[in-house]
């Protein structure tokens, strides 16, 4: 199977740069920019990241950062919208998600690289939903598709009914479990991992991996980048979605992919995952 994208690296996701309280278009802009500009292989967006006075804020942001290069891939999500100020449904329905593919091609400006059904675990049909993106690939409106949070049963239960090209789950580095990831990869199925660090609301990162923040240090290194590192060096077929909203940051991470990443980088997270209960 062809993989969604052409090489291993970090896609920047923008939830936080639409949905963080006090989020600007400005500084959106200059994040994605500076992402782009250093190398994100692709950026994540959604329906879901819509504003209460502007639906489609998160896609147009994710368009507006290709044309700084145009042809890099933008993963997008359906099935999953903002109710009300502090609330978001989940509709997995063909009706539903015929729709947003639609408002997404018009946003994007063209087929989708990656539609991913946002919300697996709360599909009310699951194999309807299924059924529905396979059909959307097949006309041609998205070129690969998938499921975002999805469990190993919900996975096989997906193949059962198309062939899944991409599995978007969160893999918070000294959190969560590395099952799916596995999953997918003895099934040939991508993996987007999304927020490794955590999320704005875990415990600091090197409080999770203290032997690669050790090496870090002694490199010079954020921890942030190093995690990065070890984790493109040690599990193929995952991209990491990070959520980084200052240029600072989002450049540091960016970095990860130049880093060269040696034994001794990639036995510190093992060690670190084991000893957080959540091996590699
Ligand atoms: N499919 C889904 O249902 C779903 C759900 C949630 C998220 N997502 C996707 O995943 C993306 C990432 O999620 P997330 O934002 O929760 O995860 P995250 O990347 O694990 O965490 C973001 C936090 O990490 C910090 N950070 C990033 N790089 C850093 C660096 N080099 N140095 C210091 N701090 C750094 C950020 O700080 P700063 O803000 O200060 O830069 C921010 O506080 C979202 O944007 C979205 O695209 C998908």
């Amino acid at each position: 199977m062809t993989p969604v994208l052409d090489r291993p690296g970090i896609v920047l996701g923008i939830a936080a740069l639409v949905l963080n309280e006090g989020a600007t278009d400005e500084n959106a802009r200059e994040v994605i920019a500076a992402a782009v500009n250093s190398g994100a292989v692709a950026l994540d967006t959604a329906r879901a990241y819509a504003r209460m006075d502007d639906d489609g804020v998160g896609e147009r942001l994710a368009a507006e950062g290709r044309r700084l290069r145009p042809g890099m891939p933008i993963i997008t999500k359906a099935g999953h919208y903002r109710a009300g100020p502090s609330a978001w449904s989940s509709d997995g329905s063909a009706e539903r998600l015929r729709a947003d593919a639609a408002r997404s091609v018009e946003l994007l400006g063209g087929p989708l690289d990656l539609l991913l059904l946002h919300r697996a675990d709360r599909a009310d049909d699951l194999d309807d939903s299924v059924r529905t993106l396979a059909a959307l690939r097949d006309e041609g409106v998205a070129r690969a598709i998938g499921l975002s949070n999805a469990s190993v049963e919900v996975i096989d239960r997906a193949m059962a009914v198309a062939r899944l090209d991409a599995v978007q789950n969160r893999l918070g580095l000294g959190v969560d479990a590395f099952t799916e990831y596995h999953h997918c990869r003895d099934a040939g199925i991508d993996f987007f991992a999304y927020a490794p660090f955590g999320g704005p609301r875990a415990s600091p990162l090197a409080t999770r991996v203290p032997k690669v923040w050790m090496l870090a240090a002694a490199r010079g290194l954020s921890v942030h980048r190093a995690a990065l590192a070890a984790v493109l060096g040690a599990l193929p077929g995952l991209w990491p979605v990070i959520g980084s909203t200052r240029v600072e940051s989002v450049r540091d991470a960016m970095a990860a992919t130049t880093e060269d990443v040696d034994d001794e980088l990639r036995q510190a997270l093992v060690d670190d995952l084991a000893s957080r209960g959540v091996p590699l």
